[in-house]
């Protein structure tokens, strides 16, 4: 049974270059944790700290109730992939794989038959004889996740692991990880800058930028409600769209102006945009939650805009529309006929809108949960 916890955790490093920033995360036990975010915004620098790796400049680590924040990291059980795999080049996938069970000096039949347990349990049974470079990316890539998880760590880290290896085996090899993890049980923190893979594959994410953790919860949140602009936009193929909006009030009701036309701002907005008396608005809406009709009905549901291209991806097609001078995006059936610079009616689900204020890029539910 192990908890990670990070208290208040920065790393600056000797150059002055802070690495993360005031970092607050728990990762339950047996949990699978993604940690998100674009290259630089300090995953590694995280998962190093985990470690042991990296000490902290400031802040606390614990694994349960015992504070690690000084314990090297041999001393942690911990199991580690890093970005670039790192295979001992001159050593057999076996003698790889039975490295770290040879540092803590167990009798050579336990190592055989733990090396071969878990090369099984990885496909890997058949490649124990070969070196490294006789291996595919994806087979040295397992060896090493092997090699990780041989000591059966009370955690598992792992930076980036599939990064290396072509879209398609990517998909097929986190499929299997994740079985394995949940099989196992162990506590993984996974570190990747795909979000597809964050949320195919976590039960919790959380995304970081700049150093900082911007949000942490199930995929299905951190997709459906982004904290801030950022989060909306780094998830979702296409990601949310932005559009800035105005509210304005008419007959008691409110409304958002976007590209001169008027909308019903969902209702569940009401009590804060009045409370802050918010008059400008950027307001986020997914792509598949928009429908494109071929014309607007009076309902202030809708707003007119132009197709600016249509990008047929096979299942379905993306309409790029002219809003006023924005673009955004919309995933329609095939079966919807559309030119270019044809006028169509776009209307993104009340019930899925996402306002955010301007000046913070935080969305009104963050910033009013902050008040409370
Ligand atoms: N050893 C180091 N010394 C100085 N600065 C570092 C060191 N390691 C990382 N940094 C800096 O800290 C910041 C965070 O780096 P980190 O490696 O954690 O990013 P990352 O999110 O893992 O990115 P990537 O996706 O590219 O691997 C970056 O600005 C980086 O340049
Ligand atoms: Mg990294």
């Amino acid at each position: 049974m192990v908890v990670v916890r990070l208290v208040n955790v920065t790393k600056v490093f000797r150059t002055g270059v802070v690495g993360v920033k005031d970092i607050n995360l728990t990762v339950n036990h047996k949990e699978f944790m993604a940690l998100l975010g674009p290259s630089g915004s300090g995953k590694s620098t995280t998962l190093y700290l985990i470690a042991g790796i990296y000490r902290p400049s400031s802040g606390k680590i614990f694994f349960d109730d015992r504070d690690v924040t000084n314990v090297p990291p041999k001393d942690r059980n911990i199991g580690l992939v890093f970005q670039n795999w790192a295979l001992y080049p001159h050593m057999r996938v076996y003698d790889n794989i039975a490295f770290p069970l040879r540092i803590k000096r167990l009798p050579e039949n336990e190592i055989r038959k733990k090396v071969l347990e878990t090369a099984r349990m990885l496909r890997i049974e058949k490649l124990l004889n070969r070196y490294p470079w006789q291996l595919s990316g994806g087979q040295q890539q397992r060896v090493a996740i092997a090699r990780a998880l041989v000591k059966e760590p009370d955690v598992l880290l792992l930076d980036e692991p599939l990064s290396n290896l072509d879209a398609q085996l990517r998909i097929s090899v986190r499929a299997e990880l994740k079985r394995l993890q949940k099989k196992l049980g162990i506590t993984t923190i996974y570190v990747t800058h795909d979000q597809a893979e964050a949320l195919a594959m976590a039960d919790r994410i959380a995304v970081i930028n700049n150093g900082r953790i911007i949000q942490i919860g199930a995929p299905e949140q951190v997709y459906t409600k982004p904290a801030t602009v950022f989060v909306g936009g780094f998830l979702g193929n296409p990601p949310m769209n932005f559009v800035e909006g105005e509210i304005i009030e008419d007959k008691g009701k409110l409304y958002i102006v976007i590209a001169g036309q008027k909308i019903i701002s969902p209702t569940h907005y009401e009590p804060i945009v009045r409370r802050r008396g918010l008059r400008k608005v950027i307001v986020g809406f997914r792509p598949e939650d928009t429908m494109i009709l071929p014309e607007c009905r009076d309902r202030n549901e809708c707003v007119k805009g132009m197709v600016y291209a249509v990008e047929p991806m096979g299942r379905e097609y993306i309409v790029v529309a002219d809003l006023g001078g924005e673009l955004v995006k919309a995933i329609v059936p095939r079966t919807l006929v559309l030119t270019d610079d044809q006028e169509i009616c776009l209307c993104p689900s009340l019930a899925k809108i996402v306002l955010f204020d301007p000046k913070t890029e935080k969305s009104l539910e963050s910033l009013a949960a902050e008040k409370d």
